[in-house]
């Protein structure tokens, strides 16, 4: 049931010792998930048929010694040595049980200030980083796959250019994907073109840092090789559900998760090209039941999971987020005839979006009535809105690097990157995919056009070459417009509709969302600023922009960290 690259991946890092089918993996997770044979059967099937997978620790773990079932955490980082250790040491953790760890590294005092201790001076939050990398390198993730982080800095820690360039050469911290967290005040200057304002004065050097210096820095920075991010601190701040709790001021390694500290979360995906019909509509009926079961198996599992340390299961079980989100957006959009970059493709989005959050919410509600809501519910902004639920947060959009290989749909929200190209799977071995929906739509179109069948095994032969070498058949002539609006690639899509696609989905996703902005490589750094501040006006939580080519080792679409 599963195809040749799912089967593969499956193999190499999913299957237990004792395992040889996706059935047997199907059977192990929800037996460990669920709390009676009924539920056990619901978790199964949705699995099975792959209209839905949590993420890959929740695949790899559960039922097994280790059980650690979550994707997603972040850390505190103190400014002393005990505390930057003890980070080190828990980050550790959670990377050989299978986790990924955000730190935002901006309450460690800048390069060159005074250590009152030692007598001595300060190394700096970049050298820290550098230190958490190397940790990353020496432990892998479960011993299955590499250690993703996210590294944040402030953008008015003084040593924010020191941090913006950290990753210039190609290589460099290979472990982290670094964001910077702009304010809405910082991003105010920017738009208002203030560049020479002074935004910070270095203490012990006296060093003026202009508002033009970070902006330059970053923009620079994404040009060259995709970083940093941005994150957008007041958005995410202002759509806080748990302000009572403290600001939140970091987040998981692909962005989709702010958390506060030592909060861990766990994803899951529903596949909506599972709900589309042959004739193009959506089954909201079965939606609807998968996005109950989903938002239970994933609150069952905050109780079951085993959690790195005490501190990660106390500041989890306060606010119970989990993360549901989709996969195979795309494909939907393909099989609707719907362009990914059209006002109707948004509009359809959001209100799927839309669908499955308050679907979410409602389900939270009935397992609130059951069990009572979150713990920290009481001064939410949900108990102020009279809504009693046993999440603090539901919706997310996750990369779905993994996952979406094993259910073969295109990843996250993303649109696809080729209808035809060789993927590379972590173990080096390389697949020629072709996209199914493609094939079967280009077939149909170069048989009403050519009635002689030589030509038209020509023709579709000649398409899927052109289209695994340079990934567009926007400029094949004889193929019908309606066919090439419907299969554009993440590079065919204007940066402007990638970042509108974001924001349709945002308005209905209480966490954030992981997504790639493409830009030509033509794109200049004046088109990057422009972007960034579109992001910004559209209320993104934060954006990831890479620039075609820009990188020598850019994985195909795989989510940042394969
Ligand atoms: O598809 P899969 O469930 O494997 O993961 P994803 O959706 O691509 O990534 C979800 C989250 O898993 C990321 O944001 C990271 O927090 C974490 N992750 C990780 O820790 N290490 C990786 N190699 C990949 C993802």
């Amino acid at each position: 049931m599963t195809g040749e690259a799912a089967e593969r991946i499956l193999m190499l890092r999913y299957y237990r010792d004792d395992e040889k089918s996706f059935d047997e993996l199907c059977r192990r997770v929800a037996g460990a998930i669920a709390d009676s044979p009924e539920e056990e059967a619901e978790y199964f099937d949705m699995m099975n048929t792959l209209r839905f997978l949590p993420n890959s620790p929740t695949l790899m773990n559960a039922g097994t010694d280790m059980n650690q079932l979550a994707a997603c955490f972040t850390l505190y980082v103190g400014d002393s040595i005990t505390e930057i250790f003890d980070a080190m040491k828990w980050g550790a953790m959670i990377h050989k049980s299978g986790g990924g760890t955000g730190y935002n590294f901006s309450n460690i005092r800048p390069e060159g200030a005074f250590v009152e201790s030692s007598e001595g001076v300060a190394s700096g939050p970049v050298s820290f980083m550098k230190a958490f990398d190397a940790v990353t390198g020496v432990i892998r993730q479960g011993g299955r796959r590499r250690g993703a982080n996210m590294g944040i800095l402030n953008v008015d820690h003084p040593d924010i250019l020191k941090f913006i360039n950290s990753k210039t050469r190609e290589g460099d911290i290979a472990n982290f994907n670094i964001s910077v967290m702009v304010t809405d005040r910082f991003m105010g200057l920017v738009e208002a073109g203030r560049f020479d304002r002074v935004w910070i004065t270095r203490e012990e050097t006296a060093e003026e840092i202009t508002v033009g210096d970070i902006w330059n820095g970053i923009t620079e920075g994404i040009w060259r090789n995709g970083e940093p991010g941005l994150l957008f601190y007041d958005e995410i701040n202002r759509k806080n559900m748990t302000p009572a709790l403290g600001n939140i001021n970091a987040t998981n390694p692909c962005g989709e998760q702010p958390l506060l500290p030592f909060e861990s979360c766990v994803l899951g995906s529903i596949n909506l090209s599972k709900f589309i019909d042959e004739k193009g509509e959506t089954d909201l009926a079965s939606l609807e039941k998968t996005i109950r079961t989903a938002v239970k198996f994933l609150d069952r599992i905050i109780d079951k999971n085993r959690y790195p340390i005490p501190e990660i299961e106390e500041a989890t079980k306060r606010t119970r987020k989990v993360g549901l989100g989709l996969m195979g957006v795309h494909d939907a959009l393909i099989m609707r005839r719907i362009p990914y970059d059209s006002p109707e493709g948004r509009k359809y989005c959001g209100s799927i979006m839309q669908f499955v959050a308050e679907t979410a919410v409602s389900e939270s509600g009935r397992l609130a009535e059951e069990k009572g809501p979150f713990p920290a519910w009481k001064g939410s902004v949900w108990e102020k809105n009279g809504k009693m639920v046993r999440n603090a947060a539901l919706t997310t959009i996750a990369p779905t690097g993994s996952i979406s290989i094993i259910a073969e749909c295109s990843s996250g929200i993303e649109p696809v990157f080729s209808y035809s190209y060789t993927r590379m799977n972590t173990a080096g071995e390389s697949f020629r995919m072709v996209h199914p929906l493609f094939k079967k739509e280009l077939e149909t179109v170069a048989g009403k056009l050519f009635p002689n069948p030589e030509e038209r095994e020509r023709r579709v032969g000649e398409v899927l070459s052109h289209v695994h070498e340079t990934g567009t058949v926007q400029d094949i002539g004889w193929l019908p417009d309606s066919f090439t609006k419907i299969f554009t690639t993440a590079l065919d899509i204007r940066w402007r509709d990638h970042i509108l696609m974001q924001a349709a989905f945002q308005e209905h996703v209480h966490a954030s969302i992981s997504k790639t902005i493409n830009m030509p490589g033509t794109s200049t750094k004046n088109e990057i600023s422009e972007a960034l501040l579109f992001a910004w006006r559209c209320r993104l939580k934060g954006i990831t922009i890479y620039r075609t080519s820009s990188r020598k080792d850019a994985v195909l679409c795989l989510g940042k960290f394969g």
